[in-house]
């Protein structure tokens, strides 16, 4: 028996990945660049034994089934693959902020199972090469192998750090909002982007300057070039999708609010600066300095429900225990 446990942190893209170039390998389409969150989190415990019958997956305390079990398993046969084993798993992860929230779990979650898994199954991998087994699972989780700013390439197989958080120390407010129908899931809605929507090449042709942008930005740490890459980034990406049939809107009413709120903020002077995802949560960007009284302006935001304000996150780490 050999068990790992592994922390790792999610992250918002700033440089959104939006698009595969490769589906059957999850290769993506365009570049991009995160920040790690230090206040989201998943822990995942991955347990090998011969004695196992099969490979059991629970989910923040709940035996998984479906699509979520049917990815962890093909993670586990990628590790076992390259291990050379058959052995069975108890995989056994949790979330310290709430999955059905809507903010997204897989980032953190796919890259604390890759890392456990493959010191578990005893691999002596690298950091960037645990990157690639999450990158297959999930391209976000990718850079979630490290804390600080991590890089995706298109085409890229693994991510890469590219600056730590003391380089250039920022926070995130992120403001939750009222949830509206079942959300689309990002790999089906980029898919469908990609096959019906006219914006899509569009979107993929003007990626890489605004990952340039961002990239420069977070090297001669400029707040401002940031946000604006970061802001032109999300709105290009929701165009593309908006763009797709049937349409795709992750935006609610309180989004949009939260958007306003952002740009008022900074006709009164503060550098605030807004993302979303695949979902109607707005991510706010700020300074460490900034960061309270930019969370208390989005709690008086109509259909904001929570606020969560966090700094830059570090590296995901693991424990082996052997028994
Ligand atoms: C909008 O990484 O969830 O969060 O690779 O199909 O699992 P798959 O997609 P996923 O997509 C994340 C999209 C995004 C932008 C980003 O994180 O870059």
């Amino acid at each position: 028996m050999r068990i790992a446990r592994a922390v790792a942190h999610s992250n918002i893209a700033l440089a959104k990945y939006w698009g595969k170039a490769d589906t059957e390998r999850n290769l993506p389409a365009v570049p991009s660049l995160s920040m790690t969150l230090d206040a989201l989190k998943t822990e995942t415990t991955v347990c090998f034994d011969e004695g196992f019958l099969q490979d059991e997956v629970n989910l923040d305390g709940a035996l998984a089934a479906g699509k979520a079990r049917s990815r962890v398993i093909t993670l586990l046969d990628a590790v076992r693959l390259r291990a050379g084993i058959s052995t069975p798993a108890r995989v056994s992860t949790s979330n310290n902020f709430p999955t059905a929230a809507g903010l997204a779990s897989s980032a953190s979650g796919f890259a604390a199972l890759a890392l456990a898994a493959v010191h578990a199954a005893g691999l002596e991998f690298g950091r960037e090469d645990v990157s690639a087994i999450a990158r297959q699972a999930s391209a976000s989780a990718a850079r979630s192998l490290f804390g600080g700013y991590a890089t995706l390439a298109a085409n890229g197989q693994r991510a890469q750090a590219l600056a730590s958080a003391e380089h250039f120390p920022l926070s995130m407010a992120i403001a939750l909002t009222v949830m509206g129908p079942k959300d689309v899931g990002s790999t089906e809605a980029m898919q469908l982007t990609r096959s019906t929507s006219p914006y899509y090449s569009a979107w993929v042709e003007a990626a890489p300057r605004l990952f340039d942008d961002a990239v420069n930005a977070v090297k001669q740490r400029d707040l401002a070039a940031l946000g604006a890459a970061a802001e032109q980034s999300a709105l290009l990406m929701h165009a593309s999708m908006m763009g797709a049939s049937p349409p795709i809107l992750y935006f609610q009413p309180a989004t949009l609010a939260v958007v306003a709120a952002v740009r008022e903020l900074r006709v009164r002077g503060t550098l605030a600066f807004f993302t979303m995802d695949a979902g109607p949560h707005v991510k706010v960007l700020t300074t460490p300095g900034a960061v309270e009284d930019v969370a208390n302006v989005l709690r008086g935001v109509p259909g904001v429900l929570q606020v969560i304000t966090t700094g830059i996150g570090p590296d995901a780490s693991v424990q082996v225990e052997a028994t």
